[in-house]
């Protein structure tokens, strides 16, 4: 049974830019919110929007040299980790892990499972060469795979892509975080592998009692997982809504909008699916012959 506990983070006036005079370009303004133990909040919102600079940079994995950081207060587990203006962010929050969108490409190409697992639990406590081993097939049997044992002799590329999105979270989570960051977990995989893996983060996130931060693209998944939603629009927050009830704490007309383009079953029959003009009106484009 989840709880929700109290506040676990809490960020205050976060803005990130990327360059500097004529070339700057703010990424993410002013961005507030809070997150309680045990919750699950998704982030929303078109390409570009700044999801992804926002979740490095809650992570302490912002490490672009461009990159320019202004807090009002970032806290988390009871620590301040930022106030005011930085160029680096601490590397690696302790207690916070990070799932990325493309597993090929966040884990190592060249190690086997094994050993990416031994790196990560070496640095949680003091094991030997065989506990390590049976930790990591713990941790994989744990994310629903079978034959682990020769799992943990492969490397990457020779495992399918869900079964390489389920090894990141294991290998996320086996650092038991406080906090979870999935960043995009499902937007390379299908829509039943997606749900897969969506219904694992809850559960894994469940079991250890930690948060979830996701941000997806898909607003329909995100109703379906997060207690609450944040929908961002050109790096700004524009919403923070229930997830049961977004309809009705939708606040701004973006979010609206973006709600009234999700494909219902009456949609479904039309040739192309609306979408949205610079004035988040409804466009409907007509099919060509
Ligand atoms: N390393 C970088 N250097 C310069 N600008 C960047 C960098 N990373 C992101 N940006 C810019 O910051 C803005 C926000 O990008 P970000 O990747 O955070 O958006 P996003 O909402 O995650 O988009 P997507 O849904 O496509 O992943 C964009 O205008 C992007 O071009
Ligand atoms: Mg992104």
């Amino acid at each position: 049974m989840r709880t929700i506990g109290t506040e676990l983070l809490r960020v205050d006036g976060l803005t990130v830019a990327y360059g500097d005079g004529e070339s700057r370009s703010i990424a993410v303004a002013s961005a507030s919110f809070a997150l309680s133990e045990g919750e699950r909040i998704a982030i929303v919102g078109e390409s570009g929007s700044g999801k992804t600079t926002l979740a490095l940079a809650i992570a302490g994995l912002l490490v672009t040299p461009s990159a320019r950081i202004h807090s009002e207060g970032l806290h988390f587990d009871g620590r301040e980790l930022v106030r005011g203006r930085t160029k680096t962010l601490p590397m690696r929050t302790p207690g916070m892990s990070m799932v990325f969108q493309d597993a090929m490409t966040s884990l190592d190409p060249v190690e086997t499972i094994g050993t990416q697992f031994g790196a990560v639990l070496r640095g949680v406590g003091k094991l030997k060469r065989r506990e390590t081993r049976e930790r990591a097939a713990e941790w994989l049997r744990a994310v629903g795979l079978h034959d682990v044992e020769r799992i943990l002799g492969l490397r990457p590329y020779e495992l399918s892509g869900g079964m390489r999105q389920r090894v990141m979270v294991a290998l996320a989570i086996c650092s038991r975080p406080r906090l979870l960051i999935a960043d995009e977990p499902t937007s390379a995989l299908d829509a039943s592998v997606s749900r897969d893996v969506m219904d694992l983060l809850a559960d894994m996130t469940e079991r250890e009692n930690a948060s979830l931060l996701v941000v997806s693209h898909d607003i329909e998944l995100c109703r379906m997982y997060a207690d609450r939603i944040i929908v961002m629009y050109h790096g700004e927050i524009v919403d923070i809504c229930r997830a049961s009830s977004i309809e009705e704490d939708a606040t701004s007309e973006y979010t609206q909008a973006l709600l009234a383009c999700v494909p219902t079953l009456e949609s479904s029959s039309l040739p192309l699916l609306p979408t949205l003009d610079d004035d988040f009106a409804l466009v409907r484009q007509e099919a060509s012959a």
